[in-house]
């Protein structure tokens, strides 16, 4: 795209409609109105997007599909998320607490984590969830004992293996290199060894292996050199141990298209992939088992399907260096560029068919220099306080990460369809920041 061009509308959800005077709605309701009336900052989520991209899962995976609910969790997914069919893996005492107090059926609960607590593990034994994806010999130690003090049913564990390799990906989203703190290494057999104990155990049963990259990947060769490890894992147990293996879950993963120039494959072209790869690496590998193939999506769910409103407050111009629109939110609504340099774009909703003939830096109003949402955003010239500017692609990882740094209250979360727009989370209060304070 060319300096000055329009925003590119195809960065927005399906039910995106920009009218004659560039204003843009989403789910039918106007995002400049919805500003106005619910204020800023806001979580937008087109929620007939949401729902499009679990189903897309749903046909593509019949081995099973979870929706990773760190991404974005709240009463309000957990319900469409369960309405949708899919599964939901949680990964602390905390997301297993609000997917049972939303009423997500226990059965259909998978329990990740590289350590968990007794007590989370407790809960979510007795209240009998699906799946338990142990990450260490610790871990397991802890089953042993809870299994026996309880008496619960033992667990349908998969093993998280680690399966060493890269996923082409930020760093710090990497999390099936060897040197990472998930799963069982395949180095020195102790991913084989975790295997053994389980398949010998009387307090869990084996269920299948599982391996999570990385995420916002967009090629496919890390996966591939994933399954390919698992596949020869599986010829080991089936020959060592005598078992089959009945699942294989590659994790989540699925990169998606945050700013104009990147390309990301959809979830159908994706799962075509892997589900091609798995084959011949199981072919390949010589294997007897045929594993069902599952996955566990937050990113590709939740990302494209949100957009953040902000208001701007000032206008700084440093001449011959850069102007900075500060808005009124920022690293405590969403740490993912400060954190790891995450790259958005912006588009002002009240006219987003203008060209955009300013290079600015959108800042957020905490006391940090690094608190810069989007670095060179191309914005119309025009842009003054009062203003609301839009930041699509924030619906994982943004709200999931919110916190209350400079004693910002967190922003509403709003779904929209049809013309309705539903507050699923509401603005936290002034009050709300003191509320676990001891006077
Ligand atoms: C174990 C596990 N599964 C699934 C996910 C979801 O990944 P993504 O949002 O990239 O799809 C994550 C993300 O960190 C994860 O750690």
């Amino acid at each position: 795209m060319s300096a000055g061009a329009p925003f590119d509308l195809s960065l927005l959800s399906r039910t995106a409609r920009v009218d004659d005077t560039g204003r843009v709605s989403i789910g039918g309701c106007d995002l400049t109105a919805l500003a106005d009336d619910l204020g800023t900052p806001l979580y937008v989520y087109d929620e007939d997007e949401l729902r499009a991209r679990c189903r897309e899962y749903r046909v593509s995976f019949p081995g099973g599909a979870a929706y990773a609910g760190k991404a974005f969790l709240c009463a309000a997914m957990v319900r469409l998320v369960a309405e949708e069919g899919l599964d939901l893996d949680v990964a602390s005492g905390g997301e297993l607490h609000v997917a049972l107090a939303a009423g997500f059926p226990a059965e259909r609960v998978h329990l990740h984590g590289n350590n968990k607590s007794t007590d989370e593990l407790r809960r979510a034994l007795t209240a009998g969830i699906g799946q338990v994806i142990v990450d260490s010999g610790d871990e397991l130690d802890r089953i042993d004992a809870l299994v026996a003090k309880e008496s619960c049913d033992p667990p349908d564990v998969l093993v998280r293996i680690n399966p060493g390799v890269d996923a082409h990906t930020h760093e710090y989203l990497a999390t099936g290199v060897v040197d990472s703190k998930f799963g069982f290494p395949l180095l020195d057999d102790l991913a084989f060894d975790a295997v053994v104990r389980i398949a010998d155990s009387a307090t869990a049963r084996f269920g299948g292996l599982h391996a999570h990259i990385g995420s916002q990947i967009l090629r496919r060769e890390g996966f591939a050199a994933a399954l390919e490890r698992l596949a020869a894992l599986i010829v080991r147990i089936e020959r060592e141990v005598g078992i089959e293996v009945d699942e294989v879950n590659i994790g989540g993963g699925l990169g998606v298209r945050y700013v104009a120039s990147d390309e990301a494959p959809t979830i159908a072209q994706h799962a075509a992939l892997v589900r091609e790869d798995f084959g011949a690496a199981i072919e390949r590998a010589g294997a007897d088992s045929r594993p069902r193939l599952s996955t566990e999506p937050g990113r590709s769910i939740a990302a494209p399907a949100g957009v953040t409103l902000y208001r701007v407050g000032t206008v700084k111009t440093i001449p011959g260096l850069r102007t900075y629109v500060s808005v009124d939110g920022g690293m405590s609504d969403n740490a993912r560029p400060a954190l790891y340099g995450a790259q958005y774009e912006a588009f002002v909703p009240s006219r987003a068919t203008a060209p955009r003939d300013a290079l600015v830096t959108i800042a957020g109003k905490h006391c940090e220099q690094g608190d810069l949402l989007v670095r060179d955003a191309e914005l119309p010239g025009d842009i003054v306080p009062g203003d609301v500017v839009c930041t699509p692609v924030t619906g994982a990882y943004g709200y999931a990460m919110a916190s209350n740094y400079n004693k910002l209250p967190r922003p509403a979360v709003v779904f929209v369809r049809d013309g309705v727009a539903r507050v699923v989370v509401r603005r936290e209060t002034f009050d709300d920041l003191l509320r676990s304070d001891v006077f």
